[in-house]
């Protein structure tokens, strides 16, 4: 098939989507599908096809801003003539429901989870009450908008001081750990969460959970879930903030993670129930935390797009768990065109029904 592939883009995770298209274009290509590089550059424009095939060649790193008006460059994408998409632009305005749409908006099927989905899981602080209303294990947190801060940060404080300490704070909407901030001390508590309303309009205080980060590859579609073997990430610096991510490189990933094996089935099951519960679709990686002490574990998030370069964890679990890259990505292709199909159908489905309602009332 000719796969569009969409990579780059505005978030801070522009340079880990160009790498994780290289690694998803191999796999393509040994599948047997035809790559179309569709880049959005990091103002989000469409750039042209030189450009974004150099990007996939490795000759640059980077797809610099065009300077137009985005929906100027949009040509690039409406002639590429391409029968599925494959969007793997990490973050905001890629990973959270926005360029789903523009999808669903072409009517072309694409890879991974749909809008909501997309746009629940990149909310945290929505996907965190959505699971616990499931009863599914979330870290118990307090919930801060810019507006109650306004009104009473004095209040807010005593509100979150119920939690144990340490306490990490995070925007809501973000990833990549922008804004994120681990606090051992009172006193540094509302600079934190101030901190991290510059990212986002609401902030999710939690208590730090002492203990690994986990991780599990789900892909599939409902009734059909499977889930991988369990990674872990080892966090060079106190936690697996930005510069650990992708400055420092001091963080190690070990896969498949060391753990009985009840654990690793629970998890993995945890996953699969998780990604149920937010209408998954496609793939995800579903992020533990495991405590030390009592064993006890927590969904921390549910990333719909994670990182696809070839160290990344999504396919080196897949590997593991004897799913080889060029098979994993035609997998994702056909789920795609598969819910594509279904929705067509169902979309007819209630044409005719409105079709059968007024022929009724006509006789
Ligand atoms: N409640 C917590 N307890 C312990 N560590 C945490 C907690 N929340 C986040 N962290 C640490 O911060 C990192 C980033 O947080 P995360 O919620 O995954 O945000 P992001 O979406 O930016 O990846 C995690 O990988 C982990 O190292
Ligand atoms: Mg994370």
């Amino acid at each position: 098939m000719r796969v569009g592939l969409i990579f780059g883009g505005r978030s801070v995770e522009h340079k880990v989507s160009i790498t994780s298209a290289r690694t998803i274009a191999q796999g393509l290509q040994q599948a047997g599908h035809t790559v179309v590089p569709l880049g959005l550059a990091t103002d989000g424009c469409w750039v042209d096809e030189t450009a974004a095939a150099a990007a996939l060649a490795g000759r640059v790193d980077r797809l610099d801003a065009v300077g137009l008006p985005v929906a100027r460059t949009m040509e690039r994408l409406l002639t590429c003539d391409c029968e599925v998409l494959f969007p793997i632009v990490h973050g905001t305005w890629g990973e959270d429901g926005t360029l789903q749409g523009l999808c669903e908006m072409l009517d072309l099927p694409y890879v991974g989870p749909g809008v909501t989905c997309s746009a629940v899981c990149m909310d945290k602080a929505i996907a965190k009450r959505l699971l616990e209303a499931q009863d599914l294990p979330v870290v118990d947190a307090e919930y801060v908008t810019r507006e109650a801060m306004a009104d009473s940060a004095e209040g807010v404080l005593r509100r979150v001081r119920r939690l144990p300490m340490p306490w990490f704070v995070k925007p809501s909407i973000g990833g990549s750990s922008v804004g994120i901030r681990r606090v051992d001390q009172d006193a540094e508590l509302r600079d934190a969460i101030e901190h991290a309303l510059r990212f986002d309009d609401q902030v999710v205080v939690e208590c730090g959970i002492v203990g690994r980060e986990l991780e599990v590859a789900v892909l599939g579609k409902p009734g059909a879930f499977e889930a991988s073997v369990i990674g872990e990430i080892v966090p060079g610096a106190a936690f697996y903030d930005y510069a650990d991510k992708y400055l420092d490189d001091g963080a190690r990933l070990l896969a498949p993670a060391e753990l009985a094996a009840e654990v690793a089935a629970e998890l993995r099951q945890t996953a699969i129930r998780a990604f149920e519960v937010v209408s998954g679709y496609g793939m995800a990686r579903v992020d533990f935390l495991l405590a030390n002490g009592d064993g006890s574990f927590f969904i921390n998030e549910i990333n719909t797009l994670p990182g696809f370069t070839s160290i990344s964890m999504y396919p080196q679990l897949w590997e593991l768990s004897g799913r080889p890259l060029p098979r994993l990505v035609d997998d994702l292709v056909q789920l795609a065109v598969e819910r594509h199909g279904r929705q067509r159908f169902m979309d007819q489905g209630i044409k005719s029904w409105i079709r059968e309602l007024s022929e009724r009332d006509g006789s």
